[in-house]
């Protein structure tokens, strides 16, 4: 464990990434995608890709996590309007690398990329099942909000904490 954490870069996406950012999203489980979009993904969707290699940076950023040379992770945040304080965030980790630390490293440069550009909230909505992605925000964010919304449950963690 500690020696995959020496070896993990954590880097915005570029164009160049396209092909392991689709090879990352086409190797996780239905459960995991389901998991991270809430939603049906049986393939891979352009839009997936497309919002973490180009970002605007404004509305919408991304991360990747890399261990040799392969992409293992992705955190991204998005919202509607760009003066909007808070965004949605979500994160998905490579199966056989989870429990190794890698989304909190990944939350918490995102965090700080948000909260240098003035951004004050992270919002988003879990699966209720979804027990280690609760485990997670609340081992990153101890004074996140929760509220129970029938199958989801919606959250809001404030940057300044
Ligand atoms: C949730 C997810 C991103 C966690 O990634 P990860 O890299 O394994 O998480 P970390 O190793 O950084 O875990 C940090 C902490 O979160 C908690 N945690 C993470 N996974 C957990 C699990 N399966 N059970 C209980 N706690 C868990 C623990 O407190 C952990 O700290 P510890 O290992 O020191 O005890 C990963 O399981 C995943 O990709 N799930 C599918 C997609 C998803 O659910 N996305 C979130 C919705 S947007």
């Amino acid at each position: 464990m500690r020696e995959q954490a020496r070896r993990l870069i954590i880097r915005p996406a570029e164009g160049s990434d396209e092909d392991a950012v689709r090879a990352f999203f086409g190797s996780l489980s239905m459960d995991s995608r389901w998991k991270r979009y809430h939603n049906a993904t049986p393939r891979v969707m352009p839009w997936m890709v497309d919002a973490v290699v180009r970002p605007d940076h404004v509305t919408h950023e991304s991360l990747i996590a890399i261990v040799d040379g392969r992409i293992v992770g992705i955190a991204e945040w998005g919202r509607i309007s760009p003066d909007e304080p808070t965004v949605d965030m979500a994160i998905v980790v490579a199966e056989d690398c989870r429990r190794h630390g890698i989304a909190r490293a990944l939350i918490r440069r995102l965090a700080g990329g948000a909260r240098a550009r003035g951004i004050e909230e992270f919002s988003g909505s879990i699966l209720s099942v979804n027990r280690a992605s609760i485990a997670l925000l609340r081992s990153v964010a101890p004074v996140m909000t929760t509220h129970l919304d029938g199958r989801t449950v919606e959250f809001s963690a404030p940057l300044s904490a």
